[in-house]
């Protein structure tokens, strides 16, 4: 049976333009994209349609199965409440990020995260999500219990992406003790002196584990075909170290010399829609709207903050000069679906999967009015 849904009089945004128009969807795929209006379908009133929006790295399931210290909600409706959340805010594939290896800010365990998995799993299989769901496996690469998590998912060939982080003091993203003070002795509340053993023990974590587990895992991903992606590179040795291991996408690089080292070598440069927002990096690394500005950018997530990402499309190109719409919407479509080899969407021309978005922009805020995934309405 063949399916067909025309969306008329939309201003489609296309990989390099805009036009006004009609879209013709037929059994999942776009079918036709006419330049001018004139077949009858739906009246889209002259609102955009862009592709549905990839993400790569949102930690929000977590805080929907843990959403209060010792609290556990059913993995299912954790699932599903995340799922109506990136929907709604234009997100059709999401690379839900599970961490492996606890850092201490951990409440959760890897049992937990087993069941998370399973519940998207079985979510997948039993047709109830929304959006099209994989796994991203955030590696602490730091912690003693990195590899036997890690373990937990083999097999498992809905992990898409691993990403390699390393948390400890004096690392990456908190080169800066202070800064890392700011962030981990709030929260553990922790006196000064609990404070310099905490991080005495995690440093000579790192120093004993990080290196080894990086290795390890980094061979594993190669060998499943899983898309390796680096975590907060501060430096060009740690952009070199990623290029050895096979890594294709630079997640928060914390620096202007990391992100050009990195796009240098052909890698994603992968920044926080949240970062694009506020205009800078929450733990006082390098702005993604100046890595823009330097052509640096590639890819937007949207991290903490799911709306964030849509919003950021719509807004990096008022703040940043010489980004075209098309240009910011590839950033959270186009280029992640690329990054991690799902061709088959994330762009809006015939043939590839009828993924689209219907927004209204009203006060600089994006309003999401429809979302098909593979043509059938998703929100
Ligand atoms: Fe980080």
């Amino acid at each position: 049976m063949t399916a067909e849904t025309v969306l008329d009089n939309a201003r489609i945004v296309l990989a390099d333009q805009i036009v006004e128009g009609s879209i013709v969807l037929r059994d999942g795929v776009i079918a036709d994209i006419a330049p001018r209006a004139g077949r009858s379908g739906e009246d889209m009133g002259g609102d955009f349609i862009i592709p549905g929006l990839v993400e790569l790295h949102t930690d929000h399931l977590e805080g929907h199965y843990a959403p209060r210290p010792k609290v556990r909600w059913n993995p299912i409706a954790a699932v599903l409440a995340h799922d109506a959340q990136v929907a709604t805010a234009g997100i059709t594939t999401v690379l839900d990020a599970l961490r492996v290896g606890m850092d201490e800010d951990a409440d959760l365990t890897a049992a937990d995260i087993r069941k998370l998995a399973e519940a998207i799993e079985d979510s997948v299989q039993q047709d109830r999500l929304r959006a099209d769901h994989f796994i991203h496996l955030r590696c602490e690469v730091s912690a003693p219990d990195c590899l036997t998590a890690f373990a937990n998912f083999d097999g498992d060939e809905r992990v898409r992406l691993a990403s390699l982080m390393d948390h400890a003091p004096g690392q990456r993203q908190f080169v800066d003790l202070e800064t890392y003070a700011y962030y981990y002795q709030r929260k553990l509340k922790l006196t000064d002196r609990d404070f310099q053993k905490f991080c005495e023990k995690r440093m000579a974590e790192s120093a004993k584990n990080s290196s080894p587990n990086r290795s390890f895992i980094a061979a594993a991903c190669k060998e499943r075909g899983i898309v390796l992606a680096s975590h907060d590179d501060a430096t060009v040795s740690h952009v070199d170290e990623a290029i050895e291991q096979g890594v294709r996408v630079a997640e928060f690089p914390t620096t202007e010399e990391a992100a050009r080292a990195s796009k240098e070598a052909g890698l994603g440069v992968l920044m926080g829609a949240p970062n694009v927002m506020r205009g800078a990096s929450h733990s006082g690394n390098v702005s993604a709207r100046t890595l823009a500005g330097d052509g640096l950018l590639d890819i937007l997530s949207s991290d903490y903050i799911p709306f964030s990402l849509i919003q950021s499309a719509f807004f990096l190109g008022d703040v940043v000069e010489g980004i075209s719409l098309p240009q910011a919407v590839a950033m959270v479509s186009k280029n992640p679906a690329e990054a991690v080899g799902l061709t088959d969407r994330g762009v809006i021309e015939p043939g590839r999967r009828a993924d689209l978005v219907r927004v209204r922009v009203d006060d600089h805020v994006p309003v999401v009015r429809t979302v098909w995934r593979q043509g059938r309405r998703v929100a």
